[in-house]
């Protein structure tokens, strides 16, 4: 099979790349090889490519940024969905975006399901709303596939960042009233490999994130816990609380419940993803070293 990823050089495009390149030929974009913002650069990199699957995982995703650059949000994260489908379309390629938790307006109190209804609070994630609702106009064959807290070995993301500071300073903090299910990137390989592959030929929404729920709180201080059970010299053990209202820094105004449903995921591949404690422990001990 021929997979085409945009976004390669991130930290889901290169762990997506990664898996599927020892079995697939896999043609990557970079950022650098291709720009989402111009219309001209997709069609002269997809249009003359010949590939089964296209995965999009490139998109402009700072969350405040967005909140105030609305019209390249509006270009990269949803204008550019509607071109690179359209070409899939044209060649009887599936077309897969990976979308996010801030689809949704954080009110419930439950994990939603890929029912629920998406209300984004945000430019960013109005602007991914909108790219989904944009790849599957285009074909019910397409698939948009939502995770959220990414992290990965490929770029360094929350985990790395509480893992640097508690083995710098004995004061580490983090928000305690937001919740979520944070997704690996190596799991996510896996998960999603059999629609890739159309092995599942189910297009549509699916949510992909390891099992469970936490606060940023208890995602830092698990990791920090596997971090100190495998010998890191870590000074800040325990991870203090704030609240999401603390963060006067923060320009756009955050979800604070979006725990994904993975049971249409269970339901389609017949297994639950792992807990993300599970996954956590994996990151830390084989993909994260000490200072
Ligand atoms: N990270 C999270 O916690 C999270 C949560 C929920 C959903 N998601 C979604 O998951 C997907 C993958 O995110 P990620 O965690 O892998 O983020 P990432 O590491 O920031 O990857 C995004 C990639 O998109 C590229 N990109 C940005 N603007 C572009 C443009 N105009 N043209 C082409 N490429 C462009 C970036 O390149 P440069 O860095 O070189 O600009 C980067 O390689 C995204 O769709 C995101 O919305 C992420």
């Amino acid at each position: 099979m021929r997979v085409a990823i945009v976004g390669s050089g991130g930290r889901l495009g290169a762990a997506l790349a990664r898996a599927y390149g020892g079995e697939h030929e896999v043609i990557g974009f970079t950022h650098a090889d291709l720009d989402l913002a111009a219309a001209d650069s997709i069609r002269e990199n997809i249009q003359p490519l010949d590939f089964d699957t296209l995965i999009n995982c490139a998109a402009l995703t700072n969350v405040d940024y967005c909140e105030t650059h609305e019209a390249e949000a509006m270009r990269i994260n949803a204008e550019a969905v509607c071109e690179l489908a359209e070409i899939c379309a044209g060649k009887n390629a599936r077309f897969i975006q990976i979308s996010t938790d801030y689809v949704f307006d954080g009110e419930k109190a439950t994990p939603y399901s890929e029912d629920d209804p998406a209300k984004a609070i945000s430019i960013y994630g109005e602007s991914k709303r909108l790219g989904e609702e944009e790849a599957l106009a285009v074909s019910k064959r397409n698939l948009v596939a939502r995770v959220a807290w990414v992290f990965g070995p490929d770029r360094p993301s929350f985990i790395d960042l509480i893992l640097k500071r508690a083995q710098e300073s004995e004061e580490v903090a983090a928000i305690s009233d937001k919740m979520s299910a944070p997704t690996f990137t190596i799991d996510a390989a896996e998960w999603l490999r059999p629609f890739v592959t159309g092995e599942i030929s189910d297009g549509g929404l699916l949510h992909l994130c390891n099992g469970g729920e936490c606060s940023w709180r208890d995602y830092g201080q698990h990791a920090i816990d596997c971090a100190l059970a495998a010998g890191w010299p870590i000074k800040g053990k325990s991870v203090g609380a704030l609240a999401l209202t603390d963060m006067k820094n923060f320009v756009a105004r955050r979800p604070v419940y979006t725990v994904l449903s993975t049971e249409k995921l269970a339901g389609l591949t017949g297994q639950a993803p792992r807990n993300w404690q599970e996954a956590v422990d994996d990151y830390v001990r084989n993909y994260c070293k000490a200072q």
